[in-house]
């Protein structure tokens, strides 16, 4: 049997490749001279499979598709207070290249807009060797699991006609925002933009937030995941400009699009997805792209607000076991958020009090958040106090990358059928 996404991929691809709305973003020279025809998707799992279909070797330049990884780096390397002093949080209802700034505190209104990107760049700590926009094209290689690398001709292509830029950069100089030479932060927040990738590194790299800052292929965590979570809250309500309440009541899934034709999406804990195709709307986003972005989300079931009934499923089973069925075994699986520690909790609240010997197996969980470690430890200390005997069985070591403190005497690392021999 093979799976049917790809055949999915290629019937989404095909659906939408009679639009031909739009223009290539001339105001820069050499986005003006690409084949607008060029058409590719790629989705990634949290699991790193990525599906992938029509021009997905082609590469392509980030343009504001860098943004939120730009936003990403400064708040890993300088935090999020730091941050906020210099660039807000909300929407600006105007365009990417508007020069306005926020009333009273005089920052730019988010981080997705050019005047915010612009100062987020300069907020990627200074360093004599390594540029800013070295510093961006080394992580984001890192997201994407290969080398990438500059295009050259399009970097200097919109140096020539950075008209727009430079203004918004002078005038964050003059209110203080920018903090040095204001050419130097714009050439560097162009040469950023110029980072090229395909598809399938950009789903790759939306793959990267989908799973909460690890990289589903190596493992490696490369973001906190309170900094996932602030890039795809700006992501969900100013990635799309201008356009972020029609895209959000539409598709529902934070993105950010690129002028060069690209749009990168993230539903957490589910999918990354990228497009390719170069004719943009009047908002900077591709024609196309919003086109796939739409029918996916509909046909898929991928909107945000959809919620996923995962309180459901946290108990995969509760039973008796030893030689003489004296053990109560509860078998978790999924992921322990609130909402399934809630269930869980609900669920141990039956157990009358006694010395029995309760074991919380969590070999199936996908994932403990903190909240969900500590309610767990707050379950087990209140089994121990009706008399209980607990053990949390963590054979994957689940546990240890919460932020919750291990409860080792409850702890056991071996698994379920080897632990339980001993009571055979
Ligand atoms: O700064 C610019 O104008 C471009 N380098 C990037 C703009 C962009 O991609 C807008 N988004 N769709």
């Amino acid at each position: 049997m093979q799976t049917p996404v790809p055949d999915y991929l290629k019937h989404v691809l095909s659906q939408c490749q009679r639009n031909t709305d739009g223009q290539l973003a001339d105001y820069i020279p050499e986005l003006a001279a690409v084949d607008p025809d060029k058409f590719a998707l790629a989705l990634s799992t949290v699991d790193g499979t990525i599906y992938s279909t029509g021009d997905d070797e082609v590469e392509f330049t980030m343009q504001s598709m860098s943004k939120p990884f730009a936003y990403a780096l400064a708040l890993q390397k300088v935090g999020l207070t730091k941050v906020m002093e210099k660039v807000g949080v909300e929407p600006s209802g105007e365009a990417f290249n508007q020069i306005s700034l926020e009333k009273d505190s005089n920052i730019p209104k988010n981080p997705m807009i050019n005047s915010g990107a612009i100062t987020t760049h300069s907020l990627i700590p200074y360093k004599r060797t390594v540029s800013r926009a070295e510093q961006l094209r080394r992580f984001l290689s890192g997201l994407a699991g290969r080398e990438l690398s500059f295009d050259s001709e399009v970097y200097t292509s919109e140096l020539k006609t950075a008209f727009r830029n430079r203004s918004l950069g002078y005038m964050l100089r003059t209110v203080g925002v920018l903090e040095e030479d204001p050419e130097a932060i714009v050439n560097g927040y162009i040469k950023q933009c110029s980072i090229k990738v395909t598809v399938k590194d950009l789903a790759m790299i939306a793959g990267v937030l989908a799973n909460g800052g690890i990289q589903p292929q190596t493992g490696k965590k490369l973001l906190d995941r309170s900094v996932v979570r602030q890039v795809l809250s700006v992501m969900l309500t100013c990635g799309m400009y201008d356009a972020a309440g029609d895209w959000l009541t539409t598709v529902g899934i934070p993105a950010k699009s690129g002028v060069a034709g690209g749009i990168i999406g993230v539903l957490p804990g589910q999918v990354g997805i990228a497009v390719f195709s170069p004719r943009i709307d009047e908002h900077g986003h591709s024609v196309r792209g919003v086109d796939i972005f739409e029918r996916m989300s509909r046909e898929m079931g991928l909107h945000l607000m959809e919620g996923t009934p995962s309180a459901q499923t946290i108990l995969q089973s509760c039973y008796w076991a030893g030689k003489n069925d004296d053990v109560r075994v509860y078998e978790l699986r999924g992921v322990l958020q609130f909402t399934e520690s809630e269930m869980l909790l609900r669920n141990l609240q039956e157990e009358p009090p006694g010395d029995t010997t309760i074991v919380l197996d969590l070999t199936n969980l996908t994932l403990i958040h903190d909240v969900g470690a500590r309610m767990l430890f707050e379950g087990v200390e209140r089994l121990q106090q009706d008399g209980h005997r607990v053990v949390v069985v963590d054979s994957e070591g689940l546990l240890s990358q919460t932020q919750i403190q291990k409860h080792a005497a409850v702890l056991v690392q071996e698994e379920l059928e080897r632990y339980l021999q001993q009571y055979e």
